[in-house]
Formats: C-alpha cells, structure tokens, sequence
C-alpha cells in the first residue's frame, strides 16, 4: 500500500468511525455492534501502526468516546475520565502483570483486584461536604455533560453521603446500567406506546440518563455501581478495596463481586466463575476490571495516553454469532399481537444453540430491511430473548426482495391493524389482529395462559394438551376445560382409548381439573387473559371490588365513561386509562361476557382476604428470592399481601426487605449493593408472626 492508498483509507475508515461514534455516544442509537466498529478501530490502528504520520491529534485512536452533546451543559472533569486498554486472552493477562512488575522493577507480587466490568456508561459525581451538587457524563474524557438533575433522580444514587470520613471534595465515579428485568419491562412500555425498543440495556440507560426532560430520567429504572474516583481532597484508604469499602460505608450502591489476586491463574479463575454467573446476574457485564490495589503503586504506574497502567478490562468474547436467516414467522399472541420471529440456521451464540430470534416488530424489520436469506449477526445478551442485531450487506443473495409484513393474521385471515396511541398519537409499532376469538391462535394462546401457573394452575395441562384438545375439537374456550370429564363419561370416544392417553395420566387430569373449580378472584382475573391485567393488577382489582359479581357489574356500569363507576374505576391507586379502557374493551364485547358467564355456572371464585393495616410489614415493600422452604413463592407473596405490605419483583433503594431463601442470587447482592435489610425465611416468619 502506498503512502496515499493508506492516507485515503484512513480517512474513509476515520470518516465512518466519527459517525459510529456520533450514532453512539450522542444519539444512543448504534447501527452496528459493538465487534463491527471493534473492528473498524482495529484496522485504523494497524494502518496508523504502519503509517505513524496518519496517528495525527485529532484521530478517532486519540479519542476517547465523543465530545459532549450541545444539548446538555457541560462540566469539566479536574482529573480526567480515563478509558481502559483491553486484554482478550490468558496471555495478555500475563503480560499485564509482566508489565507492572517491570515498571515498579519489582520482583514481588503485586495484589490485584478484580471486579465485574459494568456494561453501561460512566458517570462522575462531585459531592462537597458530603453533598451531591454535580453530576456528569464522560464525554470526551476532559469534559462532559451536565446532568445533574437526572442523576438526581436515580433512586440508588445518595444525595447526601454519611459516615465522618467522606472527604471534603470527592468526585465519585461509577457506571449508571440498566437491570435485565426492568430493561424488558421498559420496551415492553415502550412498544405498548408506539415508541421504538431500546437494543440493549446500555443503550436504554444512555438514552434514559441523557434527557433534557427529567422527568423521563426519573420514570426510567436505573441503577448505579460506584468503582472509582477522580479529584479527592483527601482519600480514607491507601487500596482500591479500601476506599470501595468506605464507599458502600458512605451508601454509595457498590458492586458485591471481587477478588484479590497476586498472579495471571488467581485472576482468571475469578473471570471464569464470573463469565459463568454472567447470564443469571441480572445486569449486563462485558468482562472483568483488573486494578492494582494499592495506590501508592497505582500513582507510580501511572498512565500512557488513554489508560492507566495500573488497570486493564478482560472482555469476555462476543455472545454474537452470523448465520443464515431462514424464513420469518409471524407468531400471534393472547391479545393478537403479531410478532415476527426469524427462523434462523442453528449457531452456537455463547454456547447455547439458538435458531429463533425475535425481529421485535414490523417497524425494526423495516428499519434493517431485513430480508429473508440474508447473512444476519445474532446476539444473546444475559437471560434476553437471542436478537438479530444487524444484516451483512456484503452477503445478501443477488434476488432478495424486500420483506412484506402481512396485513392479514396468519391464522384467522382477519385484517392486522396498529392501533394508534391514545397519549401520543402515534400508530403503535404493534399489528395486532381483529379477530378477537374467532382467530384460532389468539383462543389457543389465551387457553395456554388460562392454564398457566400463574392463572389456574391445571397440572398435566400443558401447551401440548391443549394444542391437542383444541385440534380434537374437544375444547373451545375454558369453560369447556371444566365440563370434559362430564362429557368423557357420556361420549362413546373415551379420552383414555385415544393415542397418547393413559387411564392413568385422564384420572390424574380430571383430578388436577377438578382441584381447581375453587378459585381466588385474584387469580380467575388474571387468568382471563385481559390486555394489561398482570398478576398485580388483578390482585389490585380483586382487592378493590371484593366479589366477582360486584366486579362484573361495576365494568358493565363503567362502560358509561362519564358515569360512577368509570371514575371510581380510575380512581384506585395504579388503575390508568389503559389498564381501564382494557377492561371496558374486554367486557363490552358479548363473547368474553359469555366466556365468563359460562366459566362462572362451573366455578366457586373466593373473595381475597382482607388485608391488614396495621401489621408490622404493612405499607413495606418486599422482594423475595431463592428457594423459600417453609412455604412455596406464591404463598409467601399472598400471606405478605395479606398482610399489607407489597410484593415487587425487583430490589431498588424503596425496597424495605429482601428475603433470601436458599441460593439467592442477584436479587440478594443488589440488596447488600442497597443496604436494603435482608431476612432469613425464618427470620422474615418470625417478623410476621408478630
Ligand atoms: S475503572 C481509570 N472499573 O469501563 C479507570 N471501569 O472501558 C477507570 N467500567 O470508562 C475505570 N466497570 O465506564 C472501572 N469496575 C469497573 C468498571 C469500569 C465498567 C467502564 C468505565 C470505563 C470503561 C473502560
């Protein structure tokens, strides 16, 4: 290559890394992933490494992520926001270690920490005597953004710092992330309200951060871990561990994993168990932090140009893989939506074979123009469903058309239609099908659910049984689950003589059948399938109205909008307009009130308890987690509720107790992250008993 070949690719390459990084650090909306655009600076380092004269000041390689957005004031950092050198295998591990040991000319052994690598984005927080009144984003690691009043509204962020040792000044440094659970709940909002997914948590929690309105900061889950420091008017400890443990002594949410290590075999064995516990932490993680411990060595280490030497990030390998898209299938949900999911050549992804991945929507399909044959890149992050993140142009066949997305349901031929959002006027990136109960798909998927454990818990009833009931003609809707053995006794086609039935496994069922014509309210509700009515809803509505008569006939005197009942409706705690306009949908339509009125003439449905206000745990929230002995999880939640108090799914700064059962995971470290009291099974038993 000669001199100007090398020049012009340099630019070409340089060129496409600034928008890649525009689309990323200004937008949060990268178009490639994050191994393309790895690859992207590779090159330009290789063609810099082979030219030096093109490594001019203002290359991307200088650089560490983007200057900060003109949206947002900005914030100069005293001390820099350094970025990190990588290391991707054993060896340069090794060499790491190699490194130090030369610089410090030393022949002992140097303590290492290591720590989970938090995928997510930096964020700097100046407090002055123990108060935060700064907050801001790397940016380009000399200044970033000023967003304070969001990182005001992060609930696990201390306002106020305790304990007499915090300094006067202290920039407090740390990674602002995304949990797994409230990531997915969070596109899901996003899809019910016509707005585009997030691609990953990272992206979610930029884009949630960096908002001018902070109102949208606030409604958005976010989570931080403190793991450094940069300007301090004086530090508590003279090691990394040190000041991390005076960190969480001050309430600053820290990270529970880390390990002491003196030599490259201690330090991979702690990455190897943290690669393995990656997928079941609950936030996303892209490799292990390695950092000298002691920071007079860390001051004599050091830095070269972007990064410490004292510290390097073990990446863990890509979860991605390319493979073959084979077709698209249209999948239609209990409330009709259609999915589209990409049938997909099988691939190892991080070690699990994946040939299905979600497309999201017809929109993200649209947006890629995925098409069907293409060479696409699959990712599987964490316990997130596997999704196609990006197509390989280069790979495309010559005769591929763009995708159609049906406008029929591919099951009851009825017309697919998006709704429009009611707040925001937009068309919902949803196409849901008009066929209600007549479309086969949606009756059989809202049959599944009616079984589910959640709802009535019919044991032997699973997705296979009701696929075959349904084709067998023997079930239409769930009522007739109640009435099979009554007709089995009289039909001359028994259940028991029929290809995959034993007399055994037709007692056990119609056992199973008739354990469950007894039912909680809050339970028959949820099992109805009704858009927007989860487990806790139902439980709010079971509450509220007390009977399943009086709950029957305050929808039907609700369907009048401007009457009692629809403002009463509205008025309990957590009822919305779309949780009510899914009640008033579903009870205005005559077959679901026959659904009901036919389940009603075979089922008892019991009132719920009444609840307590004044015991010891009312009012307080409670998550439990790991395996509880004494009773099962859903017990445990109804004798909590009826106590008063309310079971969440998640532990946040609200949290008042966890409790952990046996092999608790990371449920249980984000409540010692929080400082949140954690119970025993007995202990909590004990508390309640009161
Ligand atoms: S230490 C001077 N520790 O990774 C070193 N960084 O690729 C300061 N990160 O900019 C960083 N988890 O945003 C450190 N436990 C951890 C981390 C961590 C995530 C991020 C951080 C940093 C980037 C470097």
């Amino acid at each position: 290559m000669t001199r100007d070949e090398a020049a012009a690719a340099w630019a070409r390459l340089a060129a496409k890394i600034a928008e890649h990084d525009l689309r990323y650090h200004e937008q949060d909306r990268p178009t490639i992933s994050d191994a393309a655009y790895d690859a992207l600076r590779l090159e330009l380092l290789a063609l810099e490494s082979a030219f030096p004269e093109l490594a001019t000041a203002t290359s991307p390689s200088q650089k560490v992520g983007a200057a900060p957005s003109s949206r947002f004031g900005k914030i100069a950092h005293t001390k820099p926001m350094l970025s990190l050198g990588n290391a991707f295998s054993p060896d340069d591990v090794e060499e790491f270690l190699a490194r130090i040991l030369r610089f410090l000319g030393s022949t002992d052994p140097v303590a290492i920490r290591a720590e989970p690598k938090i995928d997510g984005l930096s964020l700097s927080l100046h407090y002055h005597e123990g108060r935060l009144i700064r907050a801001a984003t790397r940016g380009d690691g000399r200044e970033g953004e000023d967003v304070t009043r969001n990182a005001l509204t992060i609930a696990s962020i201390p306002h106020l710092l305790k304990g007499n040792d915090v300094p006067d000044l202290i920039d407090v440094r740390g990674e602002v992330y995304m949990a797994h659970g409230d990531f997915q709940a969070l596109n899901a909002r996003q899809l019910e309200a016509g707005a585009e997914p997030f691609a990953n948590p990272r992206n979610a929690a930029a884009g949630s951060l960096r908002q001018l309105d902070v109102s949208i900061t606030a409604s958005r889950p976010l989570a931080f871990f403190a793991y450094a420091w940069g300007e301090a008017s004086s530090l508590p400890a003279d090691t990394q561990s040190g000041i991390i443990t005076c960190f969480e002594s001050w309430g600053l949410p820290v990270n529970p994993l880390s390990h002491i290590a003196t030599n490259a075999e201690g330090l991979m064995g702690f990455y190897r168990q943290i690669e393995m516990r990656r997928s079941s932490l609950g936030y996303d993680i892209d490799g292990v932090v390695y950092k000298v411990d002691r920071l007079d060595l860390q001051d004599r280490l050091g830095m070269v140009s972007r990064a410490p030497r004292w510290a390097i990030a073990h990446k863990f390998p890509a979860e991605q893989a390319r493979t073959r898209l084979l077709d698209i299938e249209i999948q239609v949900g209990r409330t009709g939506a259609l999915t589209p999911v990409a049938k997909l050549s099988p691939v190892t992804v991080g070690g699990v074979v994946v040939s299905n991945a979600t497309l999201h929507n017809a929109d993200e399909i649209a947006r890629k123009d995925i098409r069907l044959g293409d060479m696409v890149i699959v990712q599987r992050a964490g316990d997130v469903i596997p999704q196609v993140v990006e197509i390989v142009l280069s790979e495309r066949p010559g005769d591929s058309i763009p995708f159609e997305f049906p406008s029929l349901c591919p099951a009851c031929g009825s017309h697919a239609v998006r709704d429009q959002n009611e707040k925001t006027g937009k068309m919902d990136a949803v196409a849901r099908c008009t066929g209600g109960l007549i479309c086969p798909a949606q009756a059989m998927e809202r049959l599944k659910h009616f079984v589910s454990r959640n709802a009535f818990d019919i044991e032997g009833l699973d997705d296979k049984r009701i696929d075959w009931l349904v084709a067998e003609g023997l079930i239409h809707q769930p009522a007739d689950i109640f009435t099979l053995a009554r007709r089995d006794a009289t039909s001359t086609q028994k259940l028991s003589d029929q290809k995959g039935w034993k007399e055994k496994s037709v007692t056990n069922l119609f056992a199973a059948i008739e354990a469950r014509r007894t039912i909680g309210l809050d339970r028959f509700l949820f099992s109805l399938g009704i858009r927007h009515v989860g487990e806790a809803t139902a439980r709010l509505l079971a509450r509220a109205y007390g009977s399943i008569d009086a709950f029957i006939k305050a929808m039907n005197d609700a369907a009048d909008r401007a009457g009692e009942a629809y403002s009463e409706l509205l008025g309990f705690d957590q009822i919305g307009e779309t949780v009510a306009h899914a009640l008033l949908d579903f009870f205005a339509e005559p077959h679901n009130q026959s659904v009901i009125a036919d389940l009603l003439a075979e089922l008892t449905i019991e009132a719920p308890a009444p609840v307590a206000r004044d015991s010891v745990v009312s009012g307080k929230t409670v998550v439990f987690t790991g395996t509880l002995v004494q009773m099962t999880r859903d017990e445990a939640k109804s004798r909590a509720e009826a106590l008063g108090a309310k079971v969440s799914g998640s532990v946040s700064a609200k949290t008042d107790y966890v409790v952990a059962g046996d092999a608790a995971g990371s449920k249980l470290e984000k409540a010692r992250a929080l400082s949140v009291p954690v119970l025993s099974e007995d202990e909590w038993l004990a508390l309640i008993s009161n």
